[in-house]
């Protein structure tokens, strides 16, 4: 079980984690499809922000950001997928996962991001700010109660009516 007495580091992946996140999304999935996916993503050079939570200078926790387009009439609207994140078994429900999607959001907005949409738990990214309702004029192939986005600048979505595009990695 979590030894919650050692302080939680979230912070840049660095080169040599890449086994460690592999293992942490193959742990959380209980499959290899989201650490394949991610591998893709590196490839395909469009990766924005890769953040690790680290307990004891093991990785238990990891969250993905990468560029996304919302298609529209007016051209493109650039926005970031959250995907994907996972947090080892023995680790979930103690805030990793909460502080890697707090501490991602912060950065990305420092950045000047604007929109982020996550596929995902209806129950889960709504604490964060994210809606189904923000991305009702998004069109995609989602169900469209997990299907979510937020707005890190006020109004960002406003008149954004579009398709999204995910990078090729995704394979939509
Ligand atoms: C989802 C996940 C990343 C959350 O990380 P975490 O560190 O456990 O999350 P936190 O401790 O910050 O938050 C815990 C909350 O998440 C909720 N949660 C965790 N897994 C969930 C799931 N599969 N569906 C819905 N809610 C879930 C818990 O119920 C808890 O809710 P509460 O605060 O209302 O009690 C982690 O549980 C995980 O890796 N799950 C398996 C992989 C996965 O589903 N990834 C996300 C794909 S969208």
């Amino acid at each position: 079980m979590m030894d919650t007495t050692q302080p939680l580091y979230i912070r840049y992946e660095q080169p040599s984690d890449g086994e460690q996140i592999r293992n942490v999304n193959e742990a959380a999935f209980g499959c290899s499809d989201e650490a394949e996916l991610i591998d893709r993503l590196r490839e395909e050079k469009v990766i924005l922000l890769s953040l690790v939570a680290e307990v004891d200078g093991q990785i238990v926790g990891h969250i993905l950001f990468s560029r996304m387009l919302i298609e529209t009439t007016q051209g493109p609207v650039p926005a970031v997928s959250l995907a994907p994140m996972a947090v080892l078994p023995d680790h979930q429900g103690h805030q990793v996962g909460s502080q890697l999607v707090r501490r991602g959001l912060a950065e990305l907005r420092e950045r000047g991001e604007r929109v982020v949409i996550v596929l995902g738990h209806e129950e889960y990214y709504p604490r964060f700010g994210f809606s189904p309702e923000k991305a009702r004029y998004l069109d995609s192939p989602f169900p469209p109660d997990a299907f979510m986005a937020l707005e890190l600048s006020d109004g960002a979505l406003a008149g954004v009516h579009g398709t999204v595009r995910y990078p090729a990695a995704f394979g939509l």
